[in-house]
Formats: C-alpha cells, sequence, structure tokens
C-alpha cells in the first residue's frame, strides 16, 4: 500500500479486477486485502476508487444526487476513433440505456418498464421456465458426463427473456452472439484490434432492435414488446419507439448473462461440497434460499460503478467531483459487519437477503424475481432429474475477462454419481 496524489486515500497498486489471478479467484485476492483497514482505496490499474464495505455501498446507491450512475457503462480502455464513430453513428451513446441513465432521464424510461414488467407477466412465466428446463434436460445423454453451461445454464435465460421480450425463436443465437461482443465493450478491456468489430455488432444490435419494434407495432403478441407498445399509443411523446428499443437493449442482456452466472455459480458452490448437492436434492423447499445464498456468497455481477456529481466523504476517505467508483458488490456479501462468518455457504442464514447483489433504490433489479425463478426452477428440474450429479474432477473452470459478470464458462458434471 503506498499513498500518491491523492491525499489521505489509500492506493492498492496491485489491485486490477482484469488480472489472470484475479479473474480466477477473487475472493482469494479479497482476502489477502487489509479492507478493515482501507475500505475505500484508489485503484491506479483502473482509475476508479473502489468501495467495498456494505453500508457504504448501500449508502451510494440509495443517494442518486451524489452519485451519477453515468460509469455504469463505460468502456475501461479508451476507444479507438473509429470505434467511437460506428457506435454513435449507430445510435449507441456513452450512456447507452436506462442502468447509466440518471433522473429524469432515468425516470422516463424505468416507470413503463416497470408498468410492463409487471408481476402478473413473471407469474405467467413460471410454466414456459419450467417446460425451457425440461425440454433442455432431455436432450441430455444421461449415460455420460456433459457440461451444464452448454446444456442449461446459457441457453435457460437466453430463450427465457427472448420469448418474455417477444423476439422470434430463429435470432436467438443472434442476440447472444451480440451480448458477447457488448460485455467485452463495456466491461472488458478490449485490444484496439477488436474494437471496430464490436462496434459493429453494437449498431448492428441496436438496429435489429429498432426493427424489431417497428414490426411489432403492426403485429402484436402477449409480450413485453406489445405491452410497451400499448404504453406508447396511450401517448407517443412520453414513450417512444426509439425508447423502447433503448428498453429491449437494457433487458436482452440484463436478462441474460446475470441469470446464466448466478445459476453457474449456484450448481458450482453446490456441486463442490456433495453433501450440499444431496441435501438441496432431498429437499427441494430449501432451493429458494440456496438461490439467496449463492446471491450473498457469489454473486454473477460482482461489480458496478457510479460517478460522483460533488465532493464527497465516503468511508472516511475524501473523494473529488468526477471521480469514478467501482461498487465491490461481491465484497458486500462478505461483509463481517453484516453477515456471520461470510466465508462459509450456508443456506440456513437468516439473513442472506441482505445481499446487495440486486442493487438497491432508483435502479434496483428490475428483473429480479424472474433472475431467481429461473435459478429455482432450473435447480428444482436438474437436482429431481439427476440427484446423483457430481462434477468431473481435476477440471479447470474459466472465467470470461470482463469487470462486471461472473460465473463459469463450463461446468463439466456426471450425472451417473
Ligand atoms: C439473476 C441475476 C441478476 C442480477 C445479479 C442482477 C443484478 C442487477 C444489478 C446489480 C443492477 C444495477 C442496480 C443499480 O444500478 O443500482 C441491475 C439492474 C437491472 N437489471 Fe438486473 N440482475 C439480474 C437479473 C436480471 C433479469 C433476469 C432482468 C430482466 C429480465 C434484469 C434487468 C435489469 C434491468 C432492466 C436493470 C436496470 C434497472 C434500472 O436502471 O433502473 N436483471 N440488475
Amino acid at each position: 500500500m503506498a499513498l500518491d496524489q491523492r491525499p489521505g486515500c489509500p492506493v492498492h497498486a496491485d489491485f486490477d479486477p482484469l488480472s489472470d489471478e484475479f479473474l480466477a479467484d477473487p475472493y482469494a485476492v479479497m482476502a489477502r486485502l487489509p479492507l478493515a483497514e482501507t475500505p475505500v482505496f484508489y485503484a491506479p490499474a483502473i482509475d476508479y476508487y473502489v468501495v467495498t464495505r456494505h453500508a457504504d455501498i448501500e449508502a451510494v446507491l440509495l443517494d442518486p444526487g451524489t452519485y451519477s450512475a453515468g460509469a455504469a457503462q463505460l468502456p475501461l480502455v479508451t476507444l479507438e476513433p473509429e470505434a467511437t464513430e460506428i457506435l454513435l453513428a449507430g445510435g449507441h451513446r456513452p450512456q447507452p440505456s436506462m442502468v447509466s441513465l440518471d433522473p429524469p432521464a432515468h425516470t422516463r424510461l424505468r416507470r413503463p418498464t416497470s408498468r410492463a414488467f409487471t408481476p402478473r407477466r413473471v407469474t405467467e412465466m413460471e410454466p414456459r421456465v419450467r417446460a425451457t428446463v425440461a425440454e433442455l434436460l432431455d436432450a441430455i445423454d444421461p449415460s455420460a458426463p456433459f457440461d451444464l453451461v452448454e446444456a442449461l445454464t446459457f441457453p435457460l435465460p437466453a430463450t427465457v427473456v427472448f420469448s418474455f421480450m417477444g423476439v422470434p425463436e430463429q435470432d436467438y443465437a443472434q442476440l447472444k452472439d451480440w451480448c458477447g461482443h457488448r460485455a467485452t465493450l463495456a466491461w472488458g478491456r478490449p485490444p484496439a484490434a477488436e474494437q471496430v468489430e464490436h462496434a459493429t455488432s453494437m449498431a448492428a444490435y441496436r438496429r435489429y432492435l429498432r426493427e424489431l419494434v417497428a414490426r411489432k407495432a403492426g403485429e402484436r403478441a402477449d409480450d413485453f414488446a406489445s405491452a410497451l407498445l400499448a404504453i406508447h399509443d396511450e401517448d407517443p411523446d412520453a414513450l417512444a419507439q426509439e425508447e423502447i428499443a433503448s428498453i429491449l437493449f437494457s433487458l436482452s442482456f440484463a436478462g441474460h448473462e446475470t441469470t446464466n452466472y448466478l445459476i453457474g455459480n449456484m450448481l458450482r458452490r453446490l456441486l463442490e461440497a456433495p453433501e450440499r448437492w444431496d441435501a438441496a436434492a432431498a429437499d427441494p423447499a430449501t432451493i429458494p434460499a440456496v438461490v439467496e445464498e449463492t446471491l450473498r456468497h457469489d454473486t454473477s455481477v460482482p461489480f458496478w460503478r457510479r460517478k460522483t456529481k460533488r465532493a464527497t466523504t465516503l468511508g472516511g476517505v475524501d473523494v473529488p467531483e468526477g471521480a469514478t467508483l467501482f461498487l465491490w458488490l461481491a465484497a458486500t456479501g462478505r461483509d463481517p459487519a453484516v453477515f456471520d462468518e461470510p466465508g462459509r455457504f450456508d443456506p440456513a442464514r437468516p439473513n442472506a437477503k441482505r445481499h446487495l447483489a440486486f442493487g438497491k433504490g432508483i435502479h434496483f433489479c428490475i428483473g429480479s424475481a424472474l433472475g431467481k425463478l429461473e435459478a429455482q426452477l432450473a435447480l428444482e428440474g436438474l437436482s429431481a432429474r439427476f440427484p446423483r450429479l457430481r462434477l468431473v474432477p481435476d477440471q479447470q473452470i474459466t472465467f470470461h475477462p470482463n469487470i462486471s459478470f461472473r460465473g463459469p464458462q463450463s461446468l463439466w458434471v456426471d450425472p451417473r454419481g
């Protein structure tokens, strides 16, 4: 630890959330950092102030007057001018969607999204989610090891969220591909040579969603896009078709990788201690608590970002106006001031729900109920079908090189025990 030009602010010069070491095991890095003494520190590798305590992050999320959401999707690297031009020409701005906007622009998109994303619509997804889980499990050969990510955790949320939105099935694969480019562009460190390809994909992705909305305007159905169009019909000035496309841009990504990785992290944590898997399989009533404990212990969205609108003090550190903040959501789940023995995975923990995995305040995750439902039904279906499931030993689990979405890229299991 050293001090640089930020007086009074500790610096951890080695902290790099995109280093191989960090990607492989961020919790080991977390355990070595003196977080009790330095709950807020500066990380020169990314030029962000890192905030780690549950109470501090909660305070940031609940104070949009001081902390702007504008940094949520900013690339970590300076983009090549050609890539920036392609993005702007494609209608993709530095604050490209709801989660990066502050009021009143945020409210303009959030309000119709909440109106169309009703609890009824989520409840009605249950049979569809169950059927999709069953279909995916039917396709597995029960006599040989298989990759759970490819077979279940990746296709399930993609199918669920795209069908919820009203995307035609033949386009799912294309959307999944664009989501991969989006993750690298906004949350990774794409080399200059790759940036034009990512930017071109982003422009095509946005064009596709604009065209989808225009087509849906003439072919309504019982889906989320049509529900937004009905709100547009009431008052076209209050919600433009371009804004509907932007909301779909939010959902298509937010409802996909987050949930893929949540289910992957949950299955990994259960299977790495087989008695946990056996307990969940024997008593499905415990499954909702397993999902909450996964969100606390090993969330799929470990970091989120904010930017200060004015100078402030956070965790005892003076932070200037315009500073970019790295909110370490995964560290809040391990905060000993809130959770006893935070390193222990324990679905019986009474207060797991205090996790901040879905954020808090005006940007609180709109899809939290849907994401949890998918995770529950995935575990219910999988454990009923393969109660003796075990991890294939000695496999190397890898993670996509980005800061904000974390879960296994593959998870090999043996259904025969
Ligand atoms: C299941 C795992 C999920 C996790 C861990 C997660 C996490 C988050 C987080 C951390 C935020 C930002 C909160 C903030 O800035 O304060 C967020 C926002 C959001 N999430 Fe999720 N999410 C998940 C699933 C979903 C699903 C399934 C959907 C939709 C189908 C969704 C849609 C959204 C949207 C639209 C926002 C932006 C809300 C706004 O800016 O007002 N998420 N989510």
